[in-house]
């Protein structure tokens, strides 16, 4: 019979509580509200699938009115690191034309990624673009790139949870773990 090869995975410890998480997100979106509120409303971009339980949580810490969609890449390398390669496997199927977005993901690694993303998305006419990501490990950057808001600043670890996954496993944690690959 075939068997899925999974890394041997150990969880270590919880880095960021579900509290925390929960605080964290709720500042960030009354940030997000008042930088947006006078132009009344929002577009959301989420990168498929690392930021999605960051995301809905998120839309609904922002009280200005907020449209979403996603996006989905992928990048060759290994399981736990990008090579720069970025691919676009899903893109964004609504109109970004004179649109205000916000790009949600869930960690800021080389950074690969997402400045991929922001060029991508200016080239769809918005007004403008801005980047929030959950987490930044900004010993790791490989391109020079500031998010507009990050939630935490975390170490070079791996991490899992709240959306982050190892394999697809462990996106539904409720908080943020670092984990030990052997
Ligand atoms: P970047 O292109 O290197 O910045 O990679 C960003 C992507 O790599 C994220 O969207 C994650 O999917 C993945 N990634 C980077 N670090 C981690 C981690 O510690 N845990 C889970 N996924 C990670
Ligand atoms: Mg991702």
């Amino acid at each position: 019979m075939a068997t899925i090869e999974q890394p041997n995975i150990t969880l270590e410890e919880i880095l960021l509580t579900e509290d925390q998480i929960r605080r964290r997100v709720a500042e960030l979106g009354e940030e997000v509200t008042r930088k947006f509120e006078p132009h009344g409303r929002l577009v959301v971009i989420g990168v498929l699938k690392g930021s999605v339980v960051f995301m809905v949580d998120l839309l609904r810490r922002i009280t200005i009115p907020c449209t979403f969609d996603f996006v989905h890449t992928t990048s060759y390398g290994t399981e736990t690191t990008s090579v720069g390669d970025v691919q676009l496997i899903k893109d964004i199927t609504m109109s970004l034309e004179g649109e205000r977005v916000l790009l949600v993901d869930d960690i800021l690694d080389t950074g690969y990624t997402l400045s991929y993303l922001v060029k991508h998305i200016q080239s769809k006419g918005p007004k403008s673009v801005h980047t929030c990501v959950l987490l930044d490990k900004s010993s790791r950057r490989q391109v020079d790139i500031a998010p507009d808001w990050i939630g935490f600043s975390i170490p070079d670890t791996f991490v899992v949870g709240y959306g982050l996954d190892c394999a697809e496993l462990y996106r539904d944690l409720p908080h943020v773990v670092g984990v030990r690959l052997e």
